[in-house]
């Protein structure tokens, strides 16, 4: 894959005059777009992927998709019984979207019906399936979260240095396994921050995606993100694709505008591959 297909802008945006403002300026330069809950909540999701897909030189015509493969990863991060999870993964399907994701929490089962819903409706179609991503653990929920839930033991080292690490390390070890549950259920990939990439690259497929969000070129301010990688860094570590949000969107004013901060990634993850 050539740098700039592995780039995914997030087009974390209210309004689809603002995201095609975006996607107008960046299409030529980047593989892809990720719409998340925001603009699909306020505009709808297939009203949005359709002035995507316009601005991305697909359309829909006579029952077949004409024009350029998709752009659009639809982050819709689905969780619900398998029966509606399957009514999502076919409906997002018939938008033609080239990524969505699911939960791995909702199950084995969940995560297998997503798949073969999604099968199904694309055979129907005559198109190619999306790929399938699961959501591990959302890095929003630390140790301390996770116990809330009760969904880790609990363990506690006197010294402090010693807990983090232990903290750290059973998180890790969650979602590592959680990715290979979403393996096993036939998902293509999965959603994992760039800490935990090398880990599931040792124990997953050759072929298992890993997307990778929370990026900040050196250049870049970190903003709200807190375990945050350089796009040489992820990339190295084995990283197929990165979302990078406000440093392509919202770029420092040295940089330049949206335009000038996607080649400079370009050019580091070049330098990489
Ligand atoms: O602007 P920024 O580069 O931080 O945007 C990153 C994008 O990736 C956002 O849309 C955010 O919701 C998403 N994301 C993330 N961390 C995760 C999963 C998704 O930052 N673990």
């Amino acid at each position: 894959m050539e740098a700039k297909e592995r780039i995914i802008v997030a087009l974390d945006v209210a309004t689809i005059e603002e995201a095609k403002r975006l996607a107008i300026q960046l299409y030529p330069y980047v593989g892809g777009f990720k719409i998340g809950l925001e603009l699909i909540t306020s505009e709808g999701g297939p009203e949005v992927v359709r002035h995507l897909d316009d601005v991305c030189g697909r359309f829909y015509f006579a029952g077949m998709w004409e024009g350029n493969p998709s752009q659009i990863f639809y982050d819709g991060k689905f969780m619900d019984i398998s029966n509606t999870v399957a009514g999502a993964a076919r409906a997002v399907t018939r938008l033609g979207v080239k990524m969505f994701n699911v939960h791995c929490l909702g199950g084995v089962k969940m995560m297998s019906a997503a798949k073969k819903a999604a099968e199904e409706e694309a055979s129907l179609r005559k198109t190619p399936r999306p790929l399938i991503l699961g959501v591990t653990l959302l890095t929003s929920l630390d140790y301390k979260a996770l116990r809330e839930l009760r969904l880790i033991e609990d363990f506690s080292y006197a010294d402090p240095v010693e807990q983090r690490e232990a903290e750290k390390k059973i998180l890790q070890r969650k979602v590592v396994e959680l990715a290979l549950v979403a393996q096993e259920a036939g998902l293509d990939g999965v959603i994992a921050s760039a800490q935990e990439i090398e880990l599931i690259r040792k124990w997953s497929q050759p072929r298992f995606l890993i997307v990778t969000p929370a990026i900040r070129p050196v250049w870049a301010v970190a903003d709200d993100q807190k375990r945050i990688d350089t796009p040489s860094a992820a990339i190295k570590a084995g990283a197929d694709y990165l979302v990078i949000g406000r440093p392509i969107t919202q770029p420092p004013k040295e940089i330049g505008g949206p335009i000038e901060a996607v080649k400079k990634i370009i050019e580091e993850i070049e330098s990489v591959l």
